[in-house]
């Protein structure tokens, strides 16, 4: 799983890649206007406001918003962006910066191979209608009154609550032009159960979810691939792993030959891969290993759009165009994910964990500083007889969700479908839905270094503001809610516009 062991090292990695994409894109600026990915571009190119809908800059993203775009000479820029200077990075990353510029020469190649080439006229259409989006969404964010109960769209489904969103009538309104354009076209190459089917129970269900949602989908999905906005990969990394992999064996390079034959069949009997080198396509996984799954790939994992549950920054996730989606453990009976629990007035336990101790580096932080240290605060690897999980969940104040093996962790739903406040501990996670969703307005975070003043913090919020965060959660539920049908609002829906907003975010022809 690990590209790069050392973290310093991997941020170092990161911004050399964003860099690596900025380049590219200001030489096909200086090139005239032929850019592959116009994101971080020029200042011509749109571009989300800052203030509103911004990609979370929150503390530990190791992301700074890229430098403008270096005008350097591309011959001798690009070749020598990616060198590690000290020997250790040599040795580590060896192959990586061998891959790394591979992808750089291609991606340049292509953008001068661009500059003689023909553009596409039905991609010319569908950018435009892109286009035009953009323009009504820049409008909305420049809008005084920016809360929905302004908007002149009637919409009873929609309940305008200022507070748990970066901006409820941008929201709304972006929300709104999803509805009303955009398609999704699904390669119909492979078969189920690898392909086209995900799973629908335990923690890497979100990737079912929304692969089993997609498939019967009436109305986003296309048939048409010269309409589509985005073109998914329908594969499923948990069924690729959960068929083809050997656990005695244990080659993993299986996965990245499942994922690199597939993207070879469709890039080769399609036009639609090559004409944008993967930007306009997406994958989804919730699996641990859904990045390692993609690097097989290059321009999957540098270009396209990766809808992760294991939103880590440190592992090449980019908020810009990769999504993080949240992680959620639906049972097959299911009697823990309907959603309720007491007021919060009625919650006597301060805050409650129970989860394997062992699993990554922060657990192990929280069960030295808080296992039976305290009656507040009740931690546990194992609850004991008299002690109900799912009656813990419904009656503490705070659920704390620490990360485990992976920044993502199934019980930051499962908080907030027991309407219990979540406190989030984790680092290098983009929190999902995090480009729409205010989440200090209904959980609380608290940095690695703060784990021994956990108590301290807690008892320092206030019962107005508790009040206010748990009433906050209840209103943030409906995103997080999986039906069958889907239901506007819920989590299928959002995934879906976290979608639409990397897209929009995506200027083909520049
Ligand atoms: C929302 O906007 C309307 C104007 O359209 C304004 O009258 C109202 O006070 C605003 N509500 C809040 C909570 O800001
Ligand atoms: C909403 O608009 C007001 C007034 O223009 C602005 O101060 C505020 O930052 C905006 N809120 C968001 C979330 O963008
Ligand atoms: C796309 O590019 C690859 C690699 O250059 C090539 O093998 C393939 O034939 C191209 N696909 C199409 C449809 O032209
Ligand atoms: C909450 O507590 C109040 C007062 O103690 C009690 O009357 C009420 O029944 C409780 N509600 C629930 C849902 O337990
Ligand atoms: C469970 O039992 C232990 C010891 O018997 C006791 O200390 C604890 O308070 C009990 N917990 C609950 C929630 O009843
Ligand atoms: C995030 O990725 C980095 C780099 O691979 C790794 O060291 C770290 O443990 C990951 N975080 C978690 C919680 O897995």
């Amino acid at each position: 799983m690990l590209i790069c062991r050392s973290n310093n090292l991997s941020s170092t990695l990161i911004s050399v890649t964003l860099l690596a994409i900025v380049i590219v894109v200001a030489v096909s600026y200086a090139s005239n206007g032929l850019s592959l990915l116009s994101l971080p571009a020029s200042p011509l190119s749109w571009r989300w406001p800052s203030s509103t809908l911004s990609f979370p800059s929150s503390t530990n993203l190791d992301h700074s918003p890229p430098p403008a775009p270096p005008r350097l000479n591309p011959k001798t820029a690009l070749y020598s962006m990616f060198n590690c200077d000290s020997d250790s990075c040599k040795k580590q990353n060896g192959k990586m910066n061998r891959e790394v510029n591979k992808l750089i020469k291609e991606l340049k190649d292509e953008t001068m191979l661009r500059r003689n080439k023909k553009r596409d006229k039905k991609l010319e259409k569908v950018e435009a209608e892109l286009a035009g989006a953009r323009v009504l969404m820049r409008d909305a964010a420049t809008r005084k009154h920016n809360n929905s109960s302004s908007s002149p769209v009637d919409d009873p489904d929609y309940v305008p609550n200022g507070n748990i969103y970066r901006n409820p009538y941008l929201f709304h309104r972006s929300y709104l032009l999803m509805e009303k354009l955009l398609k999704v076209y699904i390669y119909e190459e492979g078969e189920p159960p690898l392909f086209h089917k995900g799973p629908t129970f335990d923690i890497y269900s979100t990737e079912g979810v929304f692969l089993n949602l997609i498939e019967k989908d009436p109305h986003f999905r296309i048939f048409d691939p010269d309409r589509a906005h985005v073109f998914f990969l329908p594969f499923s990394v948990t069924m690729i792993l959960n068929y083809l992999f050997d656990p005695i064996i244990r080659d993993k390079a299986v996965l990245e030959r499942v994922i690199g034959d597939y993207v070879h069949i469709v890039s080769s009997r399609y036009p639609y891969w090559n004409q944008s080198l993967g930007s306009n396509h997406f994958m989804i996984a919730c699996h641990d290993w859904g990045p390692r799954a993609s690097w097989s790939v290059h321009s999957l994992y540098f270009t396209s759009i990766r809808l992760l549950c294991n939103a880590n920054t440190s592992e090449y996730f980019n908020p810009r165009k990769d999504a993080s989606i949240p992680q959620i453990n639906l049972h097959r009976d299911e009697p823990t994910m309907v959603p309720g629990g007491l007021p919060a007035s009625n919650r006597t336990t301060l805050a409650f964990f129970a989860g394997n101790e062992f699993h990554g580096k922060i657990r192990p932080l929280v069960f030295q500083y808080w296992k039976d240290k305290d009656e507040d605060i009740l931690v546990y690897d194992r609850v004991p007889k008299n002690v109900s999980y799912h009656e813990m969940m419904h009656t503490s104040r705070f659920c704390l969700c620490p990360s485990g093996y992976e920044v993502a962790s199934p019980r930051i739903v499962e908080a907030i479908y027991a309407e219990c406040v979540p406190v989030l501990i984790s680092q290098n996670y983009v929190l999902p839905f995090s480009d729409v969703l205010n989440w200090d307005a209904f959980s609380v975070r608290v940095p690695v270094s703060e784990i021994p003043n956990l108590k301290r913090i807690l008892l320092g919020i206030s019962d107005d503001e508790y009040t206010r965060l748990h009433e906050n959660v209840k209103r943030a539920q409906r995103h997080f809610l999986v039906n069958n049908p889907a239901k506007r609002y819920d989590i299928y829906h959002m995934i879906l516009h976290s979608l639409w907003l990397r897209r929009l975010n995506l200027n083909i022809y520049g």
